[in-house]
């Protein structure tokens, strides 16, 4: 069979890396977090003094760029997606609230985003890849056979987001969440390049309601009608 790219966007929070990660686990694809890239540039900034206050120095960043190398592997045991910044495992640090604070900056860069595209069309060179983000059906992947738009309100995002901290061991508030969720959403949707926006041709999935396993379902059934006219 054809082996295409899907590409699924939509706000944060409202369980599209999940969703992607098991899609892929199901039909056999490559799964790919954009977002883990944009987080790891920040922790980047983080761990090399390439911040003022609270603010990236975008001077120093743009000198930069072209060091910062991004990489997933699988890991061995549980064959989840591992984020790796030049070289270094990353996946925890990059999903701490500072990181999450930042992040928005980082990828409303012009500069940034010019260099986390082009590493991410070469991911999906072969096909064979789900990858998520914010502008994969827009920007990176514009011809990709299968698009996704997801949404949820913000107060259940928010809660999904609280209890994914929770569970990990850290200490959440819900409240600052809620704040944080609709802050990025206003950031992602008004910055100049690249903002979060549905792609004409996507199917919209408004998941506040929906069991995991109706998701599933639903992106199965699309996948195969999809796959079986290629
Ligand atoms: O999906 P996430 O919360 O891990 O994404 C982190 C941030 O990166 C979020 O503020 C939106 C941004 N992002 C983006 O601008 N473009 C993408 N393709 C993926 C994420």
């Amino acid at each position: 069979m054809k082996k295409i790219i899907i590409a699924i966007d939509g706000f944060s929070s409202c369980g599209k890396s999940t969703m992607a990660k098991a899609l892929a686990r199901n039909i056999g694809y490559l799964y790919f977090d954009s977002g883990a890239m944009y987080r790891a540039v920040a922790l980047y900034c983080m761990q090399n003094g390439i911040i003022e206050g609270e603010k990236i120095d975008t001077y120093a960043l743009r000198s930069k760029i072209e060091d910062i190398h991004i990489t997933f592997e699988a890991d061995q045991e549980t064959k989840n997606s591992i984020t790796f910044l030049n070289g270094v495992n990353v996946e925890h640090e990059i999903r701490s609230l500072e990181v999450s604070r930042l992040v928005s900056q980082v990828a409303a860069l012009d500069f940034v985003r010019e260099a986390m595209v082009e590493q991410q069309r070469r991911m999906g060179k072969s096909k064979g890849i789900v990858m998520d983000g914010r502008d994969i059906g827009t920007t990176v992947f514009p011809d990709a056979e299968m698009k996704v738009f997801v949404t949820a309100s913000a107060e259940v995002r928010a809660k999904r987001r609280y209890d994914e901290l929770t569970a990990r061991g850290d200490n959440a508030d819900y409240n600052d969440i809620l704040e944080n969720v609709l802050q990025r959403d206003h950031i992602d949707q008004t910055r100049e390049v690249s903002p979060l926006k549905k792609a004409d041709d996507a199917m919209l999935l408004d998941n506040s309601d929906l069991t995991r396993e109706e998701q599933m379902d639903w992106l199965i059934e699309e996948f195969n009608k999809i796959t079986a006219e290629c």
